[in-house]
């Protein structure tokens, strides 16, 4: 069997991959390793937790004694546990430098230590690039991140590169683009303005609106992260985009037309600080090892605002009843 180490597996991306991943490969086993942030839910690996080739273990990549073990007993390392909210992070920067950062070093100081070890894949982001005018990134472009939650990104991906250059860890770096999809916690654009006009609440659109982001079904990120465990070189770097290009206020027109809300419920609010114009992705590299997304934007959205009307019970604990994320919400919408 095939030891495959998970970390942020109860997050959005994560629990995607842990169920993929078992879904996939009978010969891999999957240990998660997640400590449970706001953004780790159990519920995100429900269908997985009985499964007999799977297990959780609740912990810190930056806790060394919990990291140690488990990743000199894997045969691969997907690192997705990070801090993940720019909004956040400009808010709060430090808990990105400790996790996104330091806990990544903490996971490769681990994986130096393991001779066996396959792969090592970091899960890195299109916002390293910083905000791109024109044309798209190629894995080579200067990376010029321009929020804490990029730059902790980019810190982390450079590092990762490091140990392969320097200790030959076997590490693939991925950068990919915006993510949508089931199990999105509902403070990311897409499932907050969802859950927020299912109740008729306005969404609150940054700026003008004319900020473009380029959107990635989870499940074409997943396969191609599988595909990169395997095809990945070590040292090098791969963009995986899903070439959907969409502005901030088309994509709100697009939710509101399929959650069946009137245009009113817009609300133009200040913009984000340093927020970043447009990101656009060149996926040719990992398309020339046989990758393509499936997902078509427009049905994928709408499979999207399906999987949360479906699953109230998932998000509205979250929204409707947790203070922390109340707190959030006034924090940030509040006054804006
Ligand atoms: P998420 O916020 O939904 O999940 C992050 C997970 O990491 C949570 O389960 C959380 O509990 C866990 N975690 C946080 N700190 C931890 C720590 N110190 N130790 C162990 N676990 C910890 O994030 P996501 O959207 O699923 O993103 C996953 C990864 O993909 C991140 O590395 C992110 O930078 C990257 N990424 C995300 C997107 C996107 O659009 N969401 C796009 C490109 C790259
Ligand atoms: P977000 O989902 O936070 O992802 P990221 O900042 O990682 O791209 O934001 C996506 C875009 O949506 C970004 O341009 C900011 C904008 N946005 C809003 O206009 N309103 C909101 O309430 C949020 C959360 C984001």
């Amino acid at each position: 069997m095939v030891k495959v180490l998970v970390t942020g597996g109860a997050g959005f991306i994560g629990s995607n991959f842990v169920r993929h991943a078992i879904r996939a490969h009978e010969d891999w086993t999957v240990t998660t390793l997640d400590k449970l942030t706001y953004a780790g839910r159990l519920e995100n690996l429900a269908s997985v937790a009985d499964h007999p080739r799977h297990r959780f273990v609740k912990g810190d990549i930056a806790d060394p004694e919990v990291t140690g073990p488990l990743v000199r007993d894997a045969d691969i390392v997907v690192n997705f546990a990070a801090e993940t909210h720019v909004d956040r992070s400009i808010k709060h920067a430090g808990d990105f430098i400790t996790t996104d950062v330091y806990g990544t070093f903490v996971l490769l100081e681990a994986a130096r230590e393991n001779p066996s070890l396959r792969r090592f894949v970091q899960i890195s982001t299109d916002e390293v690039y910083g905000s791109v005018p024109v044309g798209s990134s190629g894995e080579t472009d200067e990376l010029k991140p321009r929020n804490p939650y990029s730059a902790s990104k980019a810190g982390a991906d450079r590092l990762a590169y490091s140990y392969w250059a320097t200790y030959q860890v076997p590490v693939v770096i991925t950068r990919a683009s915006n993510n949508y999809g089931p199990n999105q916690f509902p403070e990311k654009i897409i499932p907050l303005f969802i859950t927020n006009l299912i109740d008729d609440i306005p969404v609150p659109l940054y700026g003008d609106g004319q900020n473009e982001r380029d959107w990635l079904h989870v499940e074409d990120h997943c396969r191609g992260v599988d595909l990169l465990i395997e095809k990945g070189v070590p040292g090098e770097v791969y963009n995986i985009g899903g070439g959907n290009q969409v502005k901030n206020v088309d994509l709100t027109h697009r939710i509101l037309e399929l959650v069946g809300k009137p245009a009113s419920l817009i609300k133009p609010v200040a913009d984000r600080p340093g927020h970043d114009r447009r990101y656009s992705l060149d996926t040719r590299k990992l398309e020339s090892l046989g990758w393509t997304p499936r997902e078509n934007f427009e049905s994928g959205l709408a499979a999207t605002v399906r999987w949360y009307r479906e699953n109230e019970a998932w998000w509205r604990p979250i929204k409707d009843q947790d203070p922390a994320f109340r707190k959030y919400y006034q924090e940030q919408y509040g006054q804006r």
